[in-house]
């Protein structure tokens, strides 16, 4: 296991909630995933993205916090996201041509939560993102309501972060000022509100809302 797999494994464990960590293809940021038992859940995997969760994945995205949409942040997919099932193989192709990383939480065949960080590619290009500088790379976390304040999504988070730093990306994200517990969350794990003059936003993406970025990734010196 690597330095990095094998400090997520500590991280991840040091909660109390996930015991029994296995990690898989762990020097791939598209291809790495993750068994464990959860408290009260029991077996979750964190998969790569795939359309073979169709079904389930509709059942989770139509279920979902309505502040949360699956690609509305994504310059390169339209933004009318559905859930259709090419919708799907599109997004799934992105990851396994090395575009994003994006990855399902499930449990027995169903999926509870979703993951990203988007257009890896692009950064590791050397091209202009939204902070119209170095290497940061959007992420997008949902959880299932029913599984919010278990834990689930700062396995999640802690996750997104060692995938980061094995992809050598840094981490923003933007949110809508009235999603006040992702902000809380997102706090809680190290982002802080970002400078409006830091940040480089087309004119069609200036919503006025607040971006996130994450000060240090513990992952990255390991
Ligand atoms: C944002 C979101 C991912 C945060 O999820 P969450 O459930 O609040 O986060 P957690 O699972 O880490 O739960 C945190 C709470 O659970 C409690 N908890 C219980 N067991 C825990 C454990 N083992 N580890 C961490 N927290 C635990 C904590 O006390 C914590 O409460 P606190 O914030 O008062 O400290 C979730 O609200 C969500 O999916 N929202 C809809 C989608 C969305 O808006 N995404 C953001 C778009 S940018």
């Amino acid at each position: 296991m690597n330095s990095k797999a094998k400090f997520f494994k500590e991280f991840a464990e040091k909660s109390g909630a996930v015991t029994n960590l296995l990690i898989h293809n762990e020097d791939s940021p598209y291809e790495v995933w993750v068994e464990c038992d959860f408290q009260d859940i029991g077996r979750i995997l964190i998969l790569p993205f795939s359309h073979r969760y169709f079904e389930s994945f509709r059942q989770f995205y139509d279920g979902r916090d309505p502040e949360w949409d699956l690609s509305a942040k994504s310059r390169s997919l339209s933004d009318q996201h559905g859930t259709d099932i090419d919708t799907l193989i599109d997004v799934e192709k992105r990851v396994v041509s090395h575009q994003d990383a994006r990855f399902l939480i499930v449990t027995q065949g169903h999926v509870i939560g979703y993951l990203d960080i988007e257009e890896i590619d692009l950064i590791k290009a050397g091209q202009k993102n939204y902070f119209g500088e170095d290497k940061h790379a959007m992420l997008d976390i949902a959880i299932s309501d029913r599984f919010h304040g278990t834990g689930l999504a700062s396995l999640a988070i802690i996750f997104l972060k060692f995938v980061a730093a094995t992809a050598g990306v840094s981490l923003y994200l933007v949110t809508s000022k009235k999603n006040e517990s992702a902000i809380r969350f997102y706090i809680k794990h190290g982002f802080q509100e970002a400078d409006p003059r830091e940040i480089f936003i087309p004119e069609d993406k200036q919503k006025g809302e607040p971006w996130y970025v994450l000060k240090r990734n513990e992952f990255e010196k390991k």
